[in-house]
This record gives C-alpha cells, sequence and structure tokens, in this order.
C-alpha cells in the first residue's frame, strides 16, 4: 500500500515537473508582479502613497525601471527591487503592468 503511494506520487512529479518548468513566459512574468503587488497593490493598482503602476505607458514604465536600476532616479527601496532583474526582464515587467486595468 505505502509501496504504491510512492509510486503514484512519483508518476505525479514526474508528470507535474516539466510542465513547471515550461511555465509560459507570461506565468513567469506573473509570479513575478506578484512580488510587486506587496507594495503596488494588486495588479499594480495600490492603495497607499506608493504610485499605481497599472495601465502606465509600457515605455514610461521601463524608463522609470532602467532609472531605478542604474540609480539615476532617486528612490527609497526600487533601486535595490530593478536591480534584480535584467533589462530584459525589467521589459517583460513593464509590458505586464501596462496591460492591466486601473
Ligand atoms: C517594498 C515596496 C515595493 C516593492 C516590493 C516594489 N516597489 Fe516599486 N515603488 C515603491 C516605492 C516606495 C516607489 C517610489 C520610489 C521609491 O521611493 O523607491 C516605487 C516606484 C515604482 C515605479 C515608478 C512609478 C512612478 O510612476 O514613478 C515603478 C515603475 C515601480 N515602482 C515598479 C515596480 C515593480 C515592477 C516592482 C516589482 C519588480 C516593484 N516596483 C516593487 C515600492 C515598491
Amino acid at each position: 500500500m505505502k509501496k504504491d503511494f510512492f509510486a503514484c506520487t512519483a508518476v505525479a512529479l514526474a508528470a507535474v515537473v516539466p510542465v513547471l518548468a515550461q511555465a509560459s513566459p507570461e506565468t513567469q512574468t506573473r509570479a513575478w508582479a506578484a512580488s510587486c503587488a506587496a507594495c503596488h497593490g494588486t495588479q499594480g493598482v495600490s492603495q497607499g502613497g506608493i504610485p499605481s503602476i497599472a495601465g502606465e505607458d509600457k515605455a514610461r514604465l521601463l524608463a522609470l525601471l532602467l532609472a531605478f536600476k542604474k540609480g539615476e532616479k532617486p528612490a527609497t527601496v526600487m533601486h535595490q527591487h530593478a536591480k534584480g532583474y535584467t533589462d530584459a526582464e525589467l521589459e517583460r515587467l513593464a509590458d505586464y503592468f501596462s496591460r492591466q486595468k486601473r
């Protein structure tokens, strides 16, 4: 019985792991964006003093993120966040948030 359980688990994992490894770029971008939601609100619509980033122009968002990454734009926390991503990944985040509705 126990052996069957482990065999089943192994089969299930073998089926699921490749699916996770091949997560679509959109799924991956959404996972990154979830870390932004803690401050910028769900889907980038913020309630507090932190700027909303949903539905903003993609080029503007990308320019801001790149400026944070290079330390050109003054910030409290965004330098650290922007530095965690490659320029291409920041472009995907800018694209993602530009497509969210306010
Ligand atoms: C710990 C809270 C926090 C997290 C997490 C966070 N941000 Fe920010 N973000 C801020 C604050 C605060 C500002 C205002 C600038 C500053 O003080 O750093 C800001 C500013 C911005 C701006 C500029 C908006 C404008 O109109 O000026 C963009 C774009 C942005 N964040 C994108 C992101 C993205 C994308 C992520 C996820 C990778 C993210 N932020 C994660 C707090 C956060």
